[in-house]
């Protein structure tokens, strides 16, 4: 099992399948944004491999995410891949949901059990404005071909101030009231270029909890506060489904951090919101052995950096979100 010198058990992978997008979330990347050549991303053949070596080492879970995952054509093949890897016990996938409707059943197919949707907003014209161009009815169609198609389903939507702090926020977590779903709200996090506006437009777990309040009553804390992953969850009274907060800014849970992440061109990311990179790619096309790759791995866990820096003003400058996969 693979422990980190801090003793943590890091047994969670997040594999990002493109930098590559179908939209340009405006906190996300800039509307000309430029994406990498297809060489210098790993091809199925090499993730196929690493996958295979992570699960030997203990690596229990692996999500794929982006940029926007769906955007790779392998992405059944991959899921199925990964579901029949020894040692790999869940996989789990990030998209925007725009691509979802056709695919939702054909994942759940190939062995997928649950999707996270980032959806910040229902109202249409906001999430256009949002993402630059994106049809909140493509997202809204995934969304139930998701439900339709047995796949567990989470919600997330990034707050920034100004755009979906208060009504939409309610929206959102009206959902809960009829259906069986996550709705996670996350603290919107700094990266390179777009920091200091990210920071400005951070809306805390504090103030959007108040907000839901107003709404809809007292908060009840499910498992009396226990994370779900990153999220601490909450329920209306009654709802059969959570609100979950995720918050990196103001709660810090990088004590009990369980993962690496591994950019779509062959790097692993030790963490996310800190620039230490332990770089594949050159052992999978140089002829590197399994042993070779393994003790690499084994090694990037190892150093994995104890907790971001933000609030040392430490901000990941080389890479975006959408570069390292959320
Ligand atoms: N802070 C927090 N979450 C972000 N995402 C993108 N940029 C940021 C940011 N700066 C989210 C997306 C999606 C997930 C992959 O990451 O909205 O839910
Ligand atoms: Fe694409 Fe996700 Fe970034 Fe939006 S947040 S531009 S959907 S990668």
């Amino acid at each position: 099992m693979p422990f980190d010198r801090y003793n943590r058990n890091i047994d969670y992978l997040r594999i990002s399948l493109t930098d590559a997008c179908n939209l340009r979330c405006v906190y996300c990347m800039p509307e000309q944004m430029t994406f990498r050549p297809r060489d210098e991303l790993l091809s199925d053949g090499e993730l196929r491999r690493l996958i295979g070596l992570f699960g030997a080492v203990g690596f229990r879970k692996i999500r794929f995410t982006g940029g926007e995952p769906t955007l790779r054509s392998s992405l059944v093949d991959l899921v199925r891949h990964a579901t029949q890897t020894p040692g790999i016990e869940a996989v789990g996938l990030t998209t925007n949901g725009v691509l979802l409707d056709k695919l939702a059943a054909p994942l759940r197919e190939a062995g997928l059990r649950s999707v996270n949707i980032s959806l910040d907003t229902l109202d249409p014209e906001k999430f256009r404005r949002i993402t630059r161009w994106g049809k909140l009815d493509a997202v809204l169609a995934g969304l139930d071909a998701a439900a339709q198609a047995g796949l567990r389903v989470k919600l997330n939507a990034v707050v920034s101030r100004g755009t979906n702090d208060r009504e939409d926020v309610v929206a959102l977590a009206r959902y809960t009231l009829d259906q069986p779903w996550q709705v996670r709200f996350i603290e919107q996090m700094p990266f390179g270029n777009n920091a200091e506006f990210q920071k400005r437009s951070m809306v805390d777990e504090a103030e959007l909890r108040d907000v839901l309040t107003a709404a809809y009553g007292p908060l009840e804390l499910v498992n009396n506060g226990r994370l779900d992953g990153e999220a601490r969850l909450y329920r209306i009274a009654g709802a059969p489904g959570c609100l979950g907060f995720i918050s990196p800014v103001t709660k810090p849970f990088c004590a009990d951090c369980n993962r690496l992440r591994l950019t779509a061109d062959g790097v692993l990311r030790l963490c996310l919101l800190r620039d230490n990179e332990v770089d594949l790619r050159p052992l999978l096309r140089g002829g590197a052995g399994d042993d070779e790759i393994t003790v690499a791995i084994r090694q990037a866990v190892f150093e994995k950096p104890w907790g971001h820096g933000l609030e040392q003003h430490l901000i990941p400058a080389t890479r975006g979100m959408s570069e390292i996969g959320g």
